[in-house]
């Protein structure tokens, strides 16, 4: 066991410190703070330890709200203050960009008012009859009876679902504005629903191994005067409040009369907030169901201007053949393919709004696009509060020397 001082901290939320000059990373443990460690991991580069002791604990700790805090590898920074989360993602954010010699704009941030109780999804694993999440890095099922960063109407379903009696298998809670909950669910077993033991969630649906075994296999999302219909396994963002700001700065920055291309996207949120002030909307996304909620949203929301195509985003943009003044992209963690960034150089598009989750794939792509487009704005949205992960909001112009190369 080694006396460790942290030094900082990774964009993984751990500390890192130093012994023998080998860098060391410990989760729970905060800048400035000395503990006594014991290490679980051991490579020739690094060493990944776990606290035995606190020697020095730094004045801004705070108590973990969550009693399966530093065992289930979800929130990973609750040991802080809400305020200094903020300030490390965006410093994290501003480490990463500046790595890749990224020329960008303060970075504005976007806080949630109320960090807890806002996830409007949940996944879990179920063994041996118990519900929970894996230990990190592990195989490991902590069972949970709440969870602290979900919506109340899914830590309520959350009770009741041992009633479906599942010896193994996952389960996944999704909840919407209006509280309704559907709830999906991967077993080889057979599954006991009886509306009378979920008394208190209000199930609009199961789905079954794909199947709907109960109710419809949707809901519907209300948010800035919109109605999206969301299929069980079509992508919604889980944070309502800071979806809703989101929604806001996409209708802020897309121009009048525009042509858009909304890649990635989804149930089709963002191209039918921009469809109100562009002239037409090409929407593209893989998930065959998502395409579909897509068609019903558009008519829904009286957006005839939008076009909805399923398919992989690069292999699909080649079948439009009108050139984009815009570009909206919300990729998956893995960001942009090599070729997805080069065919956004070679676009019209004179302005890119980049929404990514990982801020490592976010700058990779961006040391390709700024060599045509200059960062104008960049946002970090608190949308995974208390977890190491932050959404990153970015708007890219068109250089004025490669704009006149274009015309
Ligand atoms: C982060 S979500 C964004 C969805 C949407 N923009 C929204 O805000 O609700 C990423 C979406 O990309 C889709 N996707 C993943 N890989 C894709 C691909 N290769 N081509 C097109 N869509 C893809 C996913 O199914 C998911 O709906």
């Amino acid at each position: 066991m080694n006396e460790i001082k942290i030094e900082k901290m990774d964009h993984q939320g751990r500390g890192i410190g130093y012994v023998n000059g080998k860098v060391t990373f410990i989760k729970n443990a905060l800048p400035g703070e000395i503990v006594l460690e014991k290490i679980v991991k051991e490579t020739k580069n690094y060493s990944v330890a776990e606290v035995v002791e606190y020697k020095k604990k730094n004045h801004y700790r705070m108590e973990p709200f969550c009693p399966y805090f530093a065992i289930c590898g979800g929130c990973d920074l609750e040991h802080m203050r809400y305020e200094d989360t903020l300030n490390y993602k965006k410093e994290k954010v501003e480490n990463i960009l500046t790595k890749e010699k990224i020329i960008f704009p303060s970075i504005e941030v976007i806080e949630n008012p109320s960090p807890k109780h806002y996830r409007n999804k949940l996944s879990l694993k179920i063994e041996n009859n118990k519900i929970g999440f894996y230990e990190s890095s592990s195989h490991t099922l902590i069972e949970i009876k709440t969870c602290p960063l979900a919506k109340e109407s899914i830590n309520i379903c959350l009770k009741e679902l041992k009633t479906l009696q599942i010896k193994k298998g996952s389960i996944t809670i999704r909840s919407n504005y209006n509280d309704e909950i559907l709830l999906i669910i991967k077993t080889n077993e057979k599954v006991h629903f009886s509306k009378e033991t979920f008394l208190e969630s209000k199930i609009v649906g199961i789905v079954l191994n794909d199947k709907t075994i109960y109710g419809q296999n949707f809901f519907y999302e209300r948010m800035n005067g919109f109605l999206f219909k969301v299929s069980y396994d079509a992508f919604f963002q889980v944070n309502s409040y800071i979806t809703s700001k989101m929604f806001q700065l996409v209708s802020e920055n897309i121009k009048n009369n525009s042509v858009v291309l909304d890649l990635f996207s989804g149930v089709g949120t963002l191209g039918i907030i921009a469809s109100k002030k562009a002239k037409k909307v090409y929407s593209i996304e893989i998930v065959q169901n998502a395409v579909l909620d897509n068609v019903e949203n558009k008519k829904v929301n009286q957006c005839e201007n939008v076009f909805p195509m399923l398919g992989d985003a690069f292999n699909t943009i080649s079948k439009i053949k009108e050139s984009f003044d815009m570009i909206l992209i919300d990729p998956p963690r893995s960001g942009l393919s090599k070729a997805t960034c080069e065919f956004l150089l070679e676009s019209n598009a004179q302005e890119v709004l980049y929404i990514s989750c990982n801020p490592l794939t976010l700058a990779r792509d961006l040391g390709v696009l700024t060599t045509k487009y200059e960062l104008k704005r960049c946002l970090i949205m608190d949308m995974f509060s208390y977890t190491h992960h932050v959404e990153s909001f970015v708007v890219l112009e068109r250089k004025k020397e490669e704009r006149s190369s274009i015309s």
